[in-house]
């Protein structure tokens, strides 16, 4: 099958790439004429393990090719994946300007009769305009069949969730569009929905915010136990075990972060105000998230008694470990809050580099987290990447100013750490 990938970011460049390993002939279209240099010559310009081992390959074997063209792109191809970005507008409610724009630019080259897959996250109707889009541009009579197929991607495992995902939903009025996206997706061996468009979008926001619920009702959870001095990973641990709740995204720390979640959640609080049916577990889910970057601030304030002029180490900037993505990372509310209140910043990630508009804030950003902590007062950690856990504290215990340790993703373990007197603080680990 010949496939074009109208957007090249994590989504689409990942699509385009297991297609291609399916099989498929496959073109990745992109207007950003540096990104598809890149890929073109092979190279990931962000940050996916193991991807850019099979972009290479594809490319080796001819199955993947990338392009600015959009005529090409679309005349020669069966079948069109739109991928394009959804961001938010300042209420909340997605910004659908890339969706329209490549919905028209299809329908201004269409040549003949085509399948059109809308894996771009979008609000509830959304790819019902965009078959009135494509037709709106289209002169003859083939408008295409659109079908409705999210993406359930994790930044940073989004090959293996690519290669292996839970399910597979597809959207569509039409049996017969329905069972090309079947054939397409044939050497896929997980269950496949099909259900009406409307009903895959809705699937695509409610996996995802009830992901963000389980998170924020975890983070609950976990300052309820540094109340009554209960470890929340027993508790996790605990209810986990039950089949009915299972153990994923139940662990305690600063909260959700990243492109989806923040972004998925305003929009499903937006479209149900907007249809007079407000979520109201779904506005404490957003607030409560809000809110855990300042609690564990409260607690290291607790222990410094003021920031003012305190040097405060901060480890990991992206949102997640295995991404250099740093969208709504918690990281940066905290690191403008500790400038706010004029403590001294030193940062380090491990893939992250800060912008030039931080440094010029006199945040300090180092490649070794061993200098970023030397001489601090505090070391706060932001993000789960694996090689803090396997820094040698003791070291670490030598060349701090003060020996404190608030672990914003109750990474670390908190016995072998307290050995070597650090005063130590997660959220609900006591
Ligand atoms: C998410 C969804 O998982 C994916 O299906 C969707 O397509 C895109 O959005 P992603 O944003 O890549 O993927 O990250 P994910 O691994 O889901 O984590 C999101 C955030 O939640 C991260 O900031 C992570 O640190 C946080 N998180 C996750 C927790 O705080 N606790 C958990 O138990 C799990």
């Amino acid at each position: 099958m010949r496939i074009s990938v109208i957007g090249q970011g994590y989504v689409g460049t990942t699509m385009g790439v297991v297609l291609a390993n399916a099989g498929h002939n496959v073109t990745g279209l992109d207007i950003d004429k540096k990104k598809i240099d890149a890929l073109s010559k092979g190279e990931l310009y962000f940050y996916e393990p193991g991807l850019e081992e099979m972009l290479q390959q594809q490319i080796k074997n001819r199955r993947i090719s990338f392009t600015t063209n959009a005529r090409k792109a679309v005349e020669n191809s069966d079948t069109l994946f739109i991928a394009v970005g959804t961001p938010s507008h300042d209420n909340g409610n997605a910004d659908l300007t890339y969706i329209k724009q490549a919905a028209r630019m299809i329908g201004s080259f269409m040549n003949k009769e085509k399948l059109i897959v809308v894996k771009s996250t979008v609000p509830i109707g959304t790819t019902e305009k965009v078959k009135q889009w494509i037709a709106s541009e289209n002169q003859g009579d083939s408008t295409g069949k659109v079908v409705m197929n999210p993406e359930f991607l994790r930044e940073g495992s989004a090959l293996q969730d690519a290669l292996y995902p839970d399910r597979i939903v597809i959207g569509s009025h039409c049996e017969e569009a329905a069972e090309t996206l079947r054939k397409i997706y044939q050497s896929w061996s997980c269950p496949m929905l099909t259900t009406t468009p409307k009903a895959a979008e809705m699937i695509k926001y409610a996996s995802n915010a009830f992901l963000a619920t389980k998170i924020s009702f975890i983070n609950e959870m976990a300052k309820l136990c540094d109340t009554l001095g209960v470890d929340i990973h027993d508790v996790s641990k605990g209810i986990g075990l039950d089949e009915r709740i299972g153990p994923h995204f139940l662990e305690a720390g600063l909260g959700y972060g990243g492109s989806c979640f923040p972004k998925d959640v305003k929009e499903l609080l937006w479209t149900a105000d907007a249809n007079h049916n407000p979520l109201r577990i779904l506005k404490e889910v957003e607030s409560i998230n809000h809110a855990q970057p300042r609690y564990l601030l409260d607690k290291l304030k607790n222990s410094l008694t003021t920031l003012k002029g305190k040097r405060v180490a901060v480890l990991g900037l992206a949102f997640k470990p295995h991404t250099d993505d740093t969208r709504e990372s918690v990281a940066f509310p905290i690191i403008r809050q500790l400038l706010d209140e004029e403590a001294g910043v030193a940062v380090h990630d491990p893939v992250v580099h800060l912008s030039k508009d931080w440094l010029d804030k006199c945040v300090k950003q180092y490649g070794d987290p061993y200098r970023t902590v030397a001489g601090t007062d505090a070391v706060v950690i932001c993000t789960n990447w694996p090689q803090y856990a396997e820094l040698d504290w003791a070291k670490i215990r030598e060349i701090v100013r003060q020996p404190l340790i608030f672990d914003g993703r109750n990474m670390l373990k908190a016995e072998q750490i307290q050995s070597l007197n650090f005063h130590y603080e997660g959220i609900g680990y006591p």
